[in-house]
Order: structure tokens, then C-alpha cells, then sequence
């Protein structure tokens, strides 16, 4: 039996088992018969994703962008929900699927969409999944995935957990064990808040507000189609926003000084938020920053908060496995074959923890 995390994005599906983790842009695509190889390109297995699924075929995240004339993405939940993750956790999961070996896998959802979703979620990814991987060279490899526990936390849990728990799972941080601590988790459609009270998760103060990065992308890509008449479509705007150009039909469009006000403002209104939500939590130790969207927002989100902002993981460099890393910790923690009990943290309460029946009754005990 195998654990692994899987965190299906708006923006990006991240996978891990601990030895290696993957990311690849929560896009799909439609096949196409693709008549010539030049066998020079990019290797990255998550840059050459065609991949079916129970025998429906896709691309996916930047093959389909590259290759497929028919493309999805989606910034809606239940969309997402339907028709992507499905196909964008078996496909992570199945990178990481021996011939025969069952998964236990730990995901996450929103926090306002947790009570809603967690059944469809552990019934879209639970059970006998049939994986062909068409690689560049022309080889197929197909592997039968068999997914067999399923555990379901609040997004931003994950984070928390990374930082209580070492790689096996053994809560190792008990400088947490007293502390109030808040966590913002800016990823590509949402924001999600958190509060985590000396080990336990506060209802009251969690919550998912629609200010993740794809509004600052929104403003850019519309400031490229007035000044370029072409509409970039925002999945293609990432690696444009890091530099800071972007060259449309030939010619290159500055957007650095656009993007910087645009994240100014977009830190300005989450700190808002965030002094609103958070008004009563005056006893909080301090504030976790995390997802994707906190690399690229927290110089202007920090000198705003009034909370001091709290350091994360040093040996996961790219805030968008925080959630992702935590999930792993957390199963190793939940499956581990003789489990040490954790105080009341394992603390997801009832309503937000979900696990599929196939799940030990032993770890489920710990809820
Ligand atoms: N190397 C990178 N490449 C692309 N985007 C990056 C990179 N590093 C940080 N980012 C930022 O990460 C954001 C996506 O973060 P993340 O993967 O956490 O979102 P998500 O989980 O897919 O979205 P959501 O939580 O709304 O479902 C992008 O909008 C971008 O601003
Ligand atoms: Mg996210």
C-alpha cells in the first residue's frame, strides 16, 4: 500500500509520495492523432501528459495547451468538481501506481465547499481505475489503479499539518501544540482562511473567499486584449507574469509595473478580508502564507496584516506543495501501521474530515 497527496487546483494539480512530487496545469484537452515525433522535445513526463482514463482519452496541462485544438479549464467549482478532477487526481495517482499496488490517498477541498463535496469527491476517486500512458516515443504503459482509502481535509489544514508533523508522520512541532495560528491559503481561483487553535480546527473563523490570483490575471489579460486585440487566455499568462513580458504576434508587451499594481491591490483587498474575518482573533500567534498565490503576494500582503506573518516549511521551496506535502504527512500519520496517537488535532472534527468506508477502522477511530 502506497499513501500519496494529491491537491486538485483551479490553477494546478499537485501530487506527492514523498520521494518525488509533480505539478502540471489543472488543463484538459482533446486527443489528436499526433503524426510526427520529433523526439527532441521536452521529456518532463508532466510536459508530455496524453493519458486515458477508464478509456476515454486526454491531454493534459501544458500538452494540451501545446497540442490540443479543444481545451478546458475552469474557474467554477462544481465544473471542477464534475468533469476535472476525476480525470486530474487518477491521472496524478496513477504516475505514482505501481503495477498492483493499492493507494491510500489525502486531498482537500475549500472549506466552504467541504460539508457539500466530500462524497462526490471520494466517489469520483475511489475504486478500480483502468490508466494508459501514451509516452512521446510512442510507448504505452497501462497500469490499473486501485485507490482504496480516501481521506478529505479543508485545503489549508495541509500546510498545518506539514509544519506538526516530520516526513513519516510524527508530529514533531509541539511548539504548536498551545498556539493560535491562522492560515492564508492564496491559490488560483480562491483564498481560503483557516484557524487552527492549540490543535484544533475552528469552524467559526475558516472560510473561502472567490480573491485568488486569477483576478489579478483577469485585469492583465484584459489590459493585453485592448492594447494586442488578442484575449490570452489566463492558463497561458503564468510564465508571462513571472518575467514580466510577454511577446503577442511578434511583439513584446511589458507588464511588470501592471502586474505589481494589481498584486498592490489584491493584497490590499485580502487584507481586508482577512481584518474582517479575523477581527475577534486578537489572541493569534501569528499568520501561515501559503499556496501559489502567496509567493507572488506576500511582499505587499505582509507589511499590511496585523499579525505578524509566521516562516513555513524551509525544505519545500514552492508554496504550492505546502497543502499538497501536508496531505502526505498527515496519511503516513492515519495509515501508519502502529498509528501514535496524536492529541485531539488528528483534530479534523466530523463534519470536516471525510473518509471513504474503505478506510481502517483503526485510523478512522482517530477522527
Ligand atoms: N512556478 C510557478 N509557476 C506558475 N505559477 C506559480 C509558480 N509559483 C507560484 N505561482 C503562483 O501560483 C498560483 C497558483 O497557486 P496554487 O497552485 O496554490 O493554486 P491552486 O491550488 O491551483 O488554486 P485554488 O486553490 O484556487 O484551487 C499561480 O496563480 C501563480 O500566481
Ligand atoms: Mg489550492
Amino acid at each position: 500500500m502506497e499513501i500519496i497527496g494529491i491537491d486538485v487546483g483551479f490553477g494546478f494539480t499537485k501530487v506527492t509520495n514523498g520521494r518525488k512530487s509533480l505539478c502540471f496545469k489543472s488543463v484538459l484537452g482533446e486527443t489528436t492523432d499526433i503524426q510526427f515525433s520529433t523526439g527532441l522535445g521536452n521529456k518532463e513526463i508532466v510536459d508530455n501528459l496524453h493519458v486515458s482514463v477508464d478509456g476515454k482519452g486526454y491531454f493534459i496541462g501544458d500538452f494540451a495547451i501545446a497540442q490540443s485544438s479543444v481545451r478546458q479549464f475552469t474557474l467554477d467549482q462544481e465544473r471542477l468538481l464534475e468533469d476535472f478532477l476525476p480525470v486530474l487526481s487518477l491521472t496524478a495517482a496513477g504516475l505514482f501506481a505501481e503495477e498492483g499496488i493499492t493507494l491510500n490517498v489525502v486531498t482537500g477541498l475549500p472549506v466552504v465547499f467541504l460539508k457539500q463535496d466530500y462524497e462526490k469527491m471520494i466517489k469520483a476517486m475511489s475504486g478500480k481505475h483502468q490508466l494508459v500512458y501514451h509516452w512521446p516515443d510512442g510507448s504505452r504503459e497501462s497500469r490499473d489503479v486501485t485507490i482504496n482509502g480516501v481521506q478529505i481535509m479543508p485545503q489549508p489544514l495541509g500546510t498545518v499539518f506539514g509544519l506538526l508533523m516530520d516526513e513519516n508522520g510524527r508530529l514533531v512541532n509541539r511548539g504548536m501544540a498551545d498556539k493560535k495560528i491562522g492560515v492564508v491559503d492564496i491559490g488560483f481561483r480562491t483564498t481560503d482562511f483557516l484557524v487552527f487553535d492549540r490543535m484544533s480546527y475552528i469552524e467559526r473563523s475558516s472560510s473561502t473567499v472567490d480573491m485568488g490570483m486569477s483576478r489579478s490575471f483577469m485585469a492583465i489579460s484584459e489590459k493585453l486584449k485592448r492594447e494586442s486585440g488578442v484575449q490570452v487566455e489566463l492558463y497561458r499568462l503564468y510564465e508571462a507574469v513571472e518575467k514580466g513580458t510577454i511577446q503577442i504576434r511578434g511583439k513584446e508587451y511589458h507588464i511588470a509595473n501592471l502586474r505589481d499594481r494589481v498584486f498592490a491591490r489584491a493584497a490590499e483587498e485580502l487584507a481586508g478580508e482577512i481584518g474582517r474575518l479575523w477581527s475577534d482573533e486578537w489572541d493569534m500567534h501569528g499568520v501561515i502564507l501559503t499556496g501559489g498565490g502567496s509567493q507572488a503576494l506576500s511582499s505587499f500582503l505582509a507589511p499590511k496584516l496585523e499579525i505578524p506573518v509566521l516562516p513555513t516549511l524551509e525544505k519545500v521551496t514552492d508554496p504550492r506543495f505546502y497543502n499538497v506535502d501536508g496531505y502526505l504527512r498527515f496519511g503516513k500519520s492515519k495509515w501508519r501501521k502502529t498509528p501514535v496517537p496524536l492529541p485531539s488535532a488528528t483534530a479534523v472534527p466530523a463534519s470536516a474530515a471525510a473518509e471513504s468506508s474503505a478506510t481502517p477502522s483503526s485510523a478512522a477511530g482517530r477522527s
